[in-house]
């Protein structure tokens, strides 16, 4: 067996520990160094899955060190992006790739010149839930899609977690948050978006913390909390997306696309597994046992694909260009709002690569 590839992590906040477990089912990589502003989060995270802290610089300048992922907050995601590019390693980054196009463009611009690879999340689509819904669409069972919905609408994240205060600065909001679930879902299952139509609005100018760490404080709100949008895919799905912090609870599916010869329900964009169900012209909803692996919590399945594709010389499924395509639709809706007018977007992409049937856990290819 080839020798492990060596990851460097930047951020050890939050949502790494997710990560530091999953990545242990993928022999080929290891997670082996972390890094953080707070060097005291990044001792925590090293003593809990036995890795060594070092300063960011000190990162960066590591030789064994082929890629950097990077689980800093999104405001900080390019400056990080572009060092590591520029220290010649790989990057992967958590969503969204960046809070502008003009950043986000820069890092894989950045990383083509270098012949380095530019990855994001989410990677939640490499899971079989997503995995068996595109393979049911490849193969036809709902026949052309040609509508759909995508609803992911809550109350925000202040009730719980420990620095919500982000979500409502410049480069947070429900769409930069959660969008890259669903945005990289449907664009995975149905190709690149032509234009965008959109209204947002804000239901409050501060939110009110109850988690217990800022429990009490008022948390600005910069952004707009509520965004609704009908997008219009280039294969001429017609597909409604509303991404909301405004709403306290509500009765539709994450996701469902609609075909010229039936219906299909995806399950939640933010997990790996199913349901999975389909319904046949003038039939019920049937759960479709999944066809591929990865059905549990996987984050840092789309670092391991990196890995990969660098070893193949391949493109990573989390590719830069399906992130930036990605961001530039997020941004459109805000645009679309403001002007009153479509937004037609300057970018595209490929579908990424549907994952093969039959790998078995820790295969990729
Ligand atoms: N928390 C979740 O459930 C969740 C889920 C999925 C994705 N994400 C995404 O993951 C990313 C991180 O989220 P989180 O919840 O872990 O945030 P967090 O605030 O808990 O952790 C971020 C960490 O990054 C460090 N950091 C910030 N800027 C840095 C810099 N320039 N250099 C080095 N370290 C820096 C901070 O000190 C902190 O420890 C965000 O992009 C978020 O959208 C979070």
């Amino acid at each position: 067996m080839k020798e492990k590839m060596k990851v460097g992590l930047i951020g050890c906040g939050n949502i790494s520990g997710a990560y530091l477990k999953a990545a242990k089912t993928f022999e080929f990589m290891e997670i082996s160094k972390c890094a953080d502003l707070n060097p005291a989060a990044a001792e925590a995270k090293a003593r809990e899955f036995g890795m060594q802290a070092v300063s960011v610089e000190k990162l960066l300048a590591d030789p064994e060190i082929r890629i950097i992922l990077n689980l800093t907050i999104p405001k900080a995601h390019t400056e990080v992006n572009l060092k590591a590019l520029n220290a010649g390693k790989h990057v992967h980054c958590e969503k969204p790739l960046a809070i502008t196009r003009a950043d986000g463009a820069k890092v894989v611009e950045l990383a083509k010149k270098k012949k380095l690879l530019v990855g994001c999340a989410p990677d939640t689509f490499l899971g079989a839930g997503i995995q068996t819904c595109r393979k049911l669409i490849d193969d036809g069972w709902i026949g052309r899609p040609v509508a759909g919905t995508a609803f992911m609408m809550c109350h925000g994240h202040e009730s719980w977690h420990p620095n919500a205060g982000f979500y409502y600065q410049t480069g947070g909001g429900p769409t930069l948050d959660m969008g890259p679930y669903y945005i990289t879902a449907l664009v995975n299952l149905l190709g690149p978006v032509k234009r965008i139509c959109a209204c947002t609005s804000r239901a409050y100018d501060k939110r009110f913390a109850t988690c217990k760490e800022l429990y009490g404080q008022k948390l600005p709100v910069e952004v707009e909390t509520h965004q609704a949008g009908v997008l219009e895919f280039a294969n001429g799905a017609v597909i409604t997306v509303v991404m909301s912090f405004d709403v306290w609870k509500h009765d539709h599916s994450n996701i469902e696309i609609y075909g010229t010869e039936g219906s299909m329900r995806v399950p939640d964009p933010n997990g790996f597994g199913g349901p999975v169900k389909l319904s046949k012209p003038g039939a019920d909803w049937q759960e479709i046992p999944l066809s591929h692996c990865y059905a549990d919590n996987m984050r840092s399945i789309g670092v391991a694909d990196m890995v990969k594709a660098i070893q193949d010389r391949r493109i990573n499924r989390c590719s830069g260009d399906l992130a930036f395509h990605v961001l530039d639709v997020m941004l459109a809706f805000e645009e679309s709002s403001k002007s009153g007018k479509h937004i037609v977007l300057k970018s595209s992409c490929k579908k990424p690569a549907a994952l093969p049937l039959g790998l078995h856990k820790g295969e990729l290819d």
